[in-house]
């Protein structure tokens, strides 16, 4: 595991994004896994800027999203689907049928995750995850419990999740109380892992994840078992390192 301590937000999106160029530069149809949330917000403006300038092409590459909320429509603001194309995916060149988001206004939402784990198998394995880090540990919507799910599956959301999300929306109770998450197996199948985190609220659950016991009731923790995890951290996410 390489740990990066950086000095501020800037200096962690501008090292996100070379990191996702230089897989991109060396492997065009590479495969992406890619998160929401506040965390990655910087990497990807400057993934766009880049594009802008002709600096990184998505004509080959694919997409697989971390995860999706049930129940919101693709264009509710704070779909996750929504928040890519925000983002990311209305900027730069990626081929719609290359981009994978679970649809979490699917009917039937296992059927999704099972439709969701044969896309998953057919690409074999991701190049590169990104993932942000929960105040409880989470990965993906992989929340502590007694066990981990290995594959996407449905997952139901933990309070202080819903209370860390309530930021994006008007009130708790639009919260969505399920989503469709990508498996810790399925996460740590990837080839390279970015995790990155920024804050001096996650500077307690970092530490823990990467420096204490291998547990599910920290799901994060268990990509200490990982052989090609790279961590950006800022100054203040980074404290207990420094
Ligand atoms: P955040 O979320 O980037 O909005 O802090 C991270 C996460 O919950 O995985």
């Amino acid at each position: 595991m390489i740990i990066q301590l950086l000095q501020n937000a800037e200096q962690v999106d501008l090292a996100g994004a070379e990191l996702i160029k230089s897989t991109v530069r060396f492997k065009p149809n590479a495969v992406l896994g890619l998160a929401t949330g506040g965390t990655p917000v910087g990497i990807y403006k400057h993934l766009v800027q880049d594009a802008k300038q002709g600096l990184i092409h998505f004509k080959q590459v694919t997409t697989f999203n971390l995860d999706e909320y049930v129940g919101l429509p693709s264009d509710h603001p704070e779909s996750y689907r929504a928040y890519m194309e925000k983002h990311l995916f209305a900027h730069v060149d990626i081929p719609a049928e290359q981009v994978n988001i679970p649809d979490g206004m699917a009917t039937d939402l296992q059927a999704e995750c099972d439709r969701y784990n044969r896309l998953l198998a057919q690409v074999g394995q991701i190049d590169l995850q990104i993932l942000g880090l929960g105040h409880n540990g989470h990965i993906g919507f992989n929340e502590p419990a007694s066990s981990l799910t290995s594959e996407t599956h449905i997952v139901e959301l933990k309070e202080e999740t819903r209370q860390a999300n309530a930021r994006f929306f008007a009130s708790i109770d639009e919260v969505p109380t399920h989503a469709l998450t990508m498996g810790v197996g399925s996460i740590l199948k990837a080839k390279t892992i970015l995790l990155v985190v920024k804050g001096a609220d996650k500077a307690d659950i970092v530490h823990r994840a990467l420096t204490g016991p291998i547990t599910t009731d920290c799901p994060a923790s268990l990509l200490q078992l990982h052989p090609h995890v790279i961590v950006l951290l800022d100054a203040a996410a980074g404290r207990k390192f420094a």
